[in-house]
């Protein structure tokens, strides 16, 4: 790669780059006149309650707020700054579900994207009659409302995230995972259509035949090169019910070697699965087992004394089957092919069988709960599978040996093949890798901090030994870390940057192109 011609991609875009010092409660000169129906306020009481996010590590005031009516007004708003000699930073937000602050505006105007919700109807539509069905929904949707409304059709989305309170816009920037990923790919690889608006204030209808280059661009692409207004989504037939395995292992080595059989083709357990998590569990007591799982009193007692005796974590497989027959013969005769083949701990297999809806929403109650001024310092690594057991041995026996924390330290396989390589997103560079979870919660300030130095020592092992991590739903404050990231795909990213947001003026608040007053 030519450095030389790279570094002045990135020093123009730093040159194009310089805004209006935009002034606390008062609007840029102009915006007033504009022939939008949409509300734009600066009321500090309103302005206030969008100065975080999920996170509450960074607190920032934007400017204004925008409350779209319409994408065209999105537009508008857009052209309007791009066509300024003092442009403004301009941040989509869905619901701010991020964890670093990537919603935030200091200088600029926040879209609150769910507003397009409360002024719009027929913001999902189901396509159930043709030859592949879909949905076409407003990207400020929620997965939950997404999921309802076309169950009313027997259909699903092929995929949805764990927790459903996410939108569309929000998680199509990112990738959008979960256990059903090594099947269909992330919801990226999952959708057929999208309108963007690009930081030009252009509308665009993109897919893979049309307008390839910003479709690719947008998905993965972290609010960078536009903001989807609609969404294609693939949907599948709904199943009615999931029997759902809960597997211990103490064995890392055993816990990958079986996850990894489950999700390649071509051996006896091959497709039978429909859904896989595995977890590594720190800190088994009692109450962990009660809390936030199903067992019996018996099976918590058993299940702790395993861990106890046991040097280091345990691990838990969540291996989930969907199905429609009311008999379940079928699915028992899955079960039973599961429970011989699979070399979890002998005596800890259990299993519950529910209604496919309360599976797929079964996040939602415990995250209501979450404390909202507890921070969220999450590290999300994909590690290549090659390297997942020295992960495993530097991470969760070194760094975290002797942790007390709960749970939610994801371990689970992806098929690379499932991603398009084109996209903005990243993973290892090979055919299978690791999603490794350290989804910590705290609600002390000097507790983050000993989190955050253990994030720092979990990306400096993957540095220092080269694994080839990459890591989801990334935050980096340095272009030097994001070239990192983006490997291979950087170079691309940048002329994708000029091309459809030259004055980069989008979602500031990721720190790729911009540098934000805020710590
Ligand atoms: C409790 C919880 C559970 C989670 N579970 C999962 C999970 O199971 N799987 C998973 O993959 N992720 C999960 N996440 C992470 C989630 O995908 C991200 O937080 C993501 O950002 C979605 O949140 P959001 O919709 O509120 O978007 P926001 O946080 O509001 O926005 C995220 C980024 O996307 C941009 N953006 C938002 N809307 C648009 C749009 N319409 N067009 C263009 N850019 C846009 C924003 O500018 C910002 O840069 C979870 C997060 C939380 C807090
Ligand atoms: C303002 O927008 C409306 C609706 O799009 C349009 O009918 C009207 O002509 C516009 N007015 C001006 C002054 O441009
Ligand atoms: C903000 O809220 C406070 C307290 O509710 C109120 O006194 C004040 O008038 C509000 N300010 C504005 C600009 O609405
Ligand atoms: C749904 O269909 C209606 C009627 O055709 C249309 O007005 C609306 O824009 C559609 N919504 C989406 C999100 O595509
Ligand atoms: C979705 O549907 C379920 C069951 O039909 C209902 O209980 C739930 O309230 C709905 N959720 C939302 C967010 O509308
Ligand atoms: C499940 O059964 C219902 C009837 O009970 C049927 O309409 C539907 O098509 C079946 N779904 C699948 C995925 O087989
Ligand atoms: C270990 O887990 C228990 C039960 O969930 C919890 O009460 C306790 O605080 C945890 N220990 C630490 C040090 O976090
Ligand atoms: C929890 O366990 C009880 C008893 O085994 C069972 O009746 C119930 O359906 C289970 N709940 C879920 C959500 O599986
Ligand atoms: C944080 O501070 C509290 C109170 O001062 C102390 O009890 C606790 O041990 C500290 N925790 C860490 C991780 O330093």
């Amino acid at each position: 790669m030519d450095l030389s011609r790279q570094n002045s991609i990135i020093l123009s875009i730093t040159i194009l780059t310089t805004f209006a010092s935009f002034v606390k409660s008062s609007l840029p000169q102009g915006l007033q006149t504009l022939n939008i129906s949409s509300e734009i306020t600066t009321d500090p009481n309103i302005t206030a309650s969008f100065a975080t996010d999920f996170g509450n590590l960074f607190n920032c005031t934007p400017g204004a707020v925008f409350f779209p009516s319409s994408p065209k007004d999105i537009a508008t708003l857009i052209r309007f700054s791009y066509t300024s000699t003092t442009p403004f930073h301009i941040s989509q937000r869905g619901l701010g579900h991020s964890a670093y602050g990537q919603t935030l505006v200091p200088d600029g105007i926040l879209i609150d994207m769910s507003s397009l919700d409360r002024t719009n109807y027929n913001r999902i539509n189901v396509t159930s009659n043709g030859p592949i069905p879909y949905a076409d929904v407003g990207a400020e949707q929620i997965w939950i409302d997404v999921l309802n409304a076309t169950l009313k059709h027997d259909l699903m989305p092929r995929l949805l995230t764990d927790y459903l309170s996410l939108t569309v816009g929000g998680t199509l920037s990112n990738a959008g995972l979960s256990g059903r990923a090594f099947m269909h790919g992330p919801q990226i690889s999952n959708v057929y259509e999208l309108d963007v608006i690009t930081g030009t204030g252009e509308i665009v209808t993109c897919s893979k035949e049309s307008n390839p280059d910003l479709f690719y661009a947008v998905l993965g692409g972290l609010g960078q090169f536009g903001v989807i207004t609609r969404a294609r989504i693939a949907l599948e037939p709904a199943q009615k019910r999931v029997r759902w395995l809960e597997l211990f292992y103490t064995d890392i080595k055993v816990l990958t070697s079986d996850e990894e059989k489950l999700i390649s083709t071509g051996n006896s357990l091959s497709g039978i699965v429909d859904y896989l998590e595995g977890e590594v569990l720190f800190n088994v007591t009692q109450g962990l087992l009660t809390g936030s799982f199903n067992f019996s009193n018996s099976d918590v007692e058993k299940i702790v004394k395993l861990a106890s005796e046991n040097s280091g974590p345990i691990y838990l497989l969540n291996v989930v089957l969907f199905y429609n027959d009311t008999t379940a013969t079928s699915v028992d005769q899955k079960v039973e092919l599961l429970l011989k083949e699979l070399h979890y701990t002998s005596g800890f297999a259990f299993s519950y069988d529910l209604p496919l809806f309360n599976f797929l929403n079964r996040l939602s109650f415990r995250v209501a709960a979450t404390s909202s001024v507890a921070q969220c310092p999450w590290l999300v690594m994909l590690v290549p599978k090659s390297k997942v057991l020295e992960f495993g041995s530097k991470v969760y026996r070194g760094i975290l040996n002797g942790f007390k924390g709960g749970r939610f330290f994801l371990l689970y396989p992806l098929n690379r093949a499932m991603w398009d390589d084109e996209m903005s997103a990243v993973t290892p560079n090979e055919e299978v890798f690791y999603r490794a979870d350290f989804l910590w919660t705290s609600e002390a300030a000097n507790e983050t901090k000993s989190i955050a130095k253990k994030n720092k020592q979990i990306q400096n092992i993957c540095e220092k030994y080269n694994f080839g991590c990459k890591e989801y739903l990334p935050h980096f404050t340095n272009q030097i870390a994001w070239q990192k990231q983006f490997g291979e795909k950087w170079e691309k990213f940048v002329s994708r940057k000029m091309k459809y947001d030259p004055k980069a003026l989008l979602s500031p608040g990721q720190r790729i192109f911009t540098t934000l007053g805020i710590n």
